[in-house]
């Protein structure tokens, strides 16, 4: 049995990723709230999370190994926590099975415990324990501009990593999803991953033109 294999903790039937947002806290005890795609299982009873090393949600699991992952449709919320620019912390309450913090606005809620960790690659490996949840609720339902929103915001957290022009065209394409289906929500999550984006896209190029001369 492999090292990996060793340390998964359970097995995952029928796994499939889900595009959440995940409460962790800081070692302060302040919340840190950050888009996450784990894997679950069909009943959300194990969870295998994979966050970059160099991620907080990442520092906060090791650290604490406890954290709360959310269903939600708020893809403004999503939006601004993936490039970290939440302007105020959404409305929280603690989490009671867990030391931790639960989303209010969300439509469900599980709160888990770390079972164990995978940190050898860059892109770790962190297999979860769901001990407590709860329903708010209901999701709003399919919409393709609150799917758009999601991609974008992938998007906008792999620009540096992503070239330049592929991340401007696929915002282009997304963008026709958001006009034609999205409510105001859906708009400003939007309009905010673009010039957000494309004032990321600007600080690059200077960088990098700044580089070229010296
Ligand atoms: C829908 C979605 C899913 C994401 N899933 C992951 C993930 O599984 N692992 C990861 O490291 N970052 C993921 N990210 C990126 C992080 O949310 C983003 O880089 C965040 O700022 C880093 O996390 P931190 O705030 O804990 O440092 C995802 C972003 C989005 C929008």
């Amino acid at each position: 049995m492999s090292q990996d294999s060793q340390n998964a903790g359970p097995t995952l039937p029928d796994g499939m990723l889900l595009e959440g947002i995940v409460t962790t806290l800081d070692a302060d005890g302040s919340p840190h709230i950050a888009p996450m795609g784990p894997i679950v299982d069909a009943e959300f009873n194990c969870l295998v999370l994979r966050p970059f090393r160099t991620s907080v949600t990442y520092a906060n699991l090791k650290r604490s190994g406890a954290g709360v992952l959310h269903v939600t449709d708020d893809v403004e919320l999503l939006a601004r926590a993936a490039v970290g620019r939440l302007d105020q912390l959404p409305r929280l309450v603690p989490a009671e099975a867990i030391e931790g913090a639960i989303l209010a606005d969300a439509c469900r809620w599980y709160a888990f415990h770390v079972v164990s960790l995978d940190d050898r690659d860059e892109r770790t490996r962190i297999v979860a324990r769901v001990v407590d949840r709860g329903r708010l609720r209901d999701f709003f339902g399919f919409n393709r501009a609150k799917h758009a929103v999601v991609e974008a915001a992938i998007l906008a957290t792999r620009v540096g990593l992503l070239e330049a022009n592929h991340i401007r065209s696929e915002l282009e394409r997304l963008a026709v999803l958001v006009e034609k289906t999205g409510g105001h929500q859906e708009r400003r999550a939007f309009a905010f991953l673009r010039s957000h984006v494309s004032e990321e896209l600007a600080r690059l190029a200077s960088d990098t033109a700044e580089k070229a001369v010296r």
